[in-house]
């Protein structure tokens, strides 16, 4: 099987298959992501367990593409602390806008890296990566002390 082919049954299977779909409750942090491009939206909901994603789960609805790599992303990030998810957003990011970018490390991920022939859909593959730093945002502004103005 060629490789292309092979990527394309990877993200089809994760469409047909979302891994991690639907909503935590209770759940750590929530955030809502959007495509303006599109109008598509996705929620990520997660717990943490000090510094790292003990769980996650998203929904939502839009292409195949938003679909298999929020699933891919999912799976990809559980259990993992923030600072290796930073490093995989950057990896993931550098495939999906670099014609040479390297997709060693990336696992599954590395799938994503036909979308770069096509620009306008890059924003449907990082849509979920958006959302997931969103939601770590609030979960930093969930735990963060109270400010008091006295
Ligand atoms: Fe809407 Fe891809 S077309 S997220």
């Amino acid at each position: 099987m060629e490789l292309n082919e092979l990527y394309r049954e990877v993200i089809l299977d994760h469409n047909r298959h979302p891994r991690n779909f639907g909503r935590l409750d209770p759940a750590d942090a929530i955030a809502n992501g959007h495509n303006p491009l599109c109008g598509d939206k996705l929620t990520i909901s997660l717990r943490l367990a000090g510094d790292a994603i003990e769980d996650l789960k998203f929904d939502g609805n839009g292409c195949a593409i938003s679909v298999a790599s929020a699933s891919m992303m999912s799976e990809a990030v559980k259990g993992k602390d923030r600072a290796t998810v930073t490093a995989l957003f950057d990896k993931v990011h550098a495939l999906l806008t670099q014609q040479d970018a390297p997709s060693t490390d990336l696992g599954k991920l590395a799938a994503l890296s036909g979308v770069r022939e096509f620009p306008a859909r890059v924003k449907c593959a990082s849509l979920c990566w958006h959302t997931l730093n969103a939601a770590l945002a609030n979960a930093d502004a969930a735990s963060a002390p109270a400010v008091s103005t006295e």
